[in-house]
């Protein structure tokens, strides 16, 4: 089955094998080793020269240990809104006690300096900005989060980034774009399998974390950077998934991180020339659409559960639908991970085969043209 659902993504022969490996001491010489090489290679990912923890904990665990650490009860924060992760942020804040600010973007767009900006006037006293880069539930992305960052710190506001699934898959570059708190995921694009969650804490998120009088038993990053002065966790770490985060880590910096981040962009590039050609509509606007996932409308007369069984069960494609309230409501693509030119060109053929199987008028042989051309026009080897 070919999984183009945005995460769970396939993994390597070789980071499947690193896992296949009787237990070590978590207190011992070898995992500080394992330890080092992980956290290292993941501050290459993820641009940054801050502290960054990993938490045995899915993407979400992340999201609630940034929320644990910051929060002060009455803090304000602010989450533009373009689907259901920024909703599950500000669930995560709220349970903190903060009062959260859930601003509805609209019209298919995502987090953008303009809105960010409007949103700081319109609600004074805001002491946090979160948002996921890429909110996989619609496809739709943030723009310029570089400027966004900077309108945050020019205000003294601190901003919470769930890249979870962005991360590997677009460069999200930390300290650049003036990212404070960070959190990946590993079972996206860095095409590792789920369990572990990344977390990067700028100096200016210590001020805040260090004012905080309650700290939360699990996530507590004073009790993890603690334990890393010794490359250690305050817990006991899922260290078969350590070993396999390495190998893929390891495996996305020799096939080159620009080359891999391109990789991306040429997936991308090729999906969409094929959904538009079979005049799919987007959720997200132009200028939005998410290179990481692809999220489209059903087409008039069609179903969501038709689209999806009849890929899976004629061609093998297993592809997401929608969640939450948006089940049933959209069907969504993946580009992500080790997925390259061939399982995107694949899709593209197998998606419009099943659009004629549902009674549709696809041009498959143009669309699959089209995104070939697309992916050899954006991707050089
Ligand atoms: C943007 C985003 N945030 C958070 C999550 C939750 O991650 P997890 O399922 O690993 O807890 C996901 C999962 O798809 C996601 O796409």
């Amino acid at each position: 089955m070919l999984l183009m659902i945005p995460g769970p993504t396939e993994i390597d022969e070789r980071v499947i094998r690193s896992m296949a490996r009787q237990m070590i001491d978590h207190r011992s010489e070898d995992f500080r080793e394992l330890m080092r090489s992980v956290v290292g290679n993941s501050k290459k990912i993820f641009e940054t020269s801050s502290d960054l923890f990993i938490f045995t904990a899915s993407g979400t665990g992340g999201v609630e240990a940034a929320a644990a650490n910051l929060t002060m009860p009455g803090d304000k924060v602010l989450i533009p809104t373009a689907g259901l992760f920024a909703e599950r942020m500000g669930e995560a804040f709220q349970a903190y006690g903060a009062e959260v600010i859930q601003a509805k973007l609209d019209n298919g767009e995502g987090p953008s300096p303009d809105a960010v900006k409007k949103l700081l006037d319109q609600n004074p006293g805001v002491s946090i900005v979160a948002f996921p880069y890429n909110e996989t539930s619609t496809g739709i992305i943030s723009k310029d989060v570089k400027e966004i960052g900077r309108i945050c710190r020019e205000r003294g506001v601190l901003l919470v980034v769930d890249a979870v699934t962005a991360i590997g898959g677009v460069r999200v570059a930390a300290d650049e774009s003036g990212i404070d708190v960070c959190v990946a995921g590993t079972q996206k694009c860095l095409a590792a399998p789920p369990g572990l969650a990344l977390v990067s804490v700028s100096e200016r998120a210590w001020e805040k974390v260090s004012k905080k009088k309650v700290r939360p038993p699990y996530f507590d990053f004073f009790k993890y950077k603690h334990f890393m002065e010794r490359w250690e966790t305050p817990f006991t770490p899922a260290i078969t998934l350590f070993w396999a985060l390495d190998e893929s880590l390891k495996m996305i910096l020799e096939f080159g991180y620009e080359r891999w981040l391109a990789r991306h962009a040429a997936g991308a590039a090729a999906l969409y020339a094929g959904l538009r050609h079979y005049g799919l509509e987007l959720y997200a606007a132009r200028g939005y659409e998410s290179p990481i996932v692809a999220a489209m409308h059903i087409p008039k007369g069609l179903t969501d559960t038709a689209i999806r069984e009849t890929m899976k069960k004629r061609y093998g494609v297993l592809i997401a639908g929608g969640l939450a309230h948006y089940k049933g409501k959209m069907f969504r693509i993946a580009n992500i991970g080790l997925i390259g030119r061939d399982k995107i060109i694949y899709t593209v053929y197998a998606l419009g085969k099943t659009l004629n199987t549902l009674g549709m008028e696809a041009d498959v042989e143009t669309a699959v043209e089209q995104a070939e051309k697309e992916f050899d026009r954006n991707w050089s080897g």
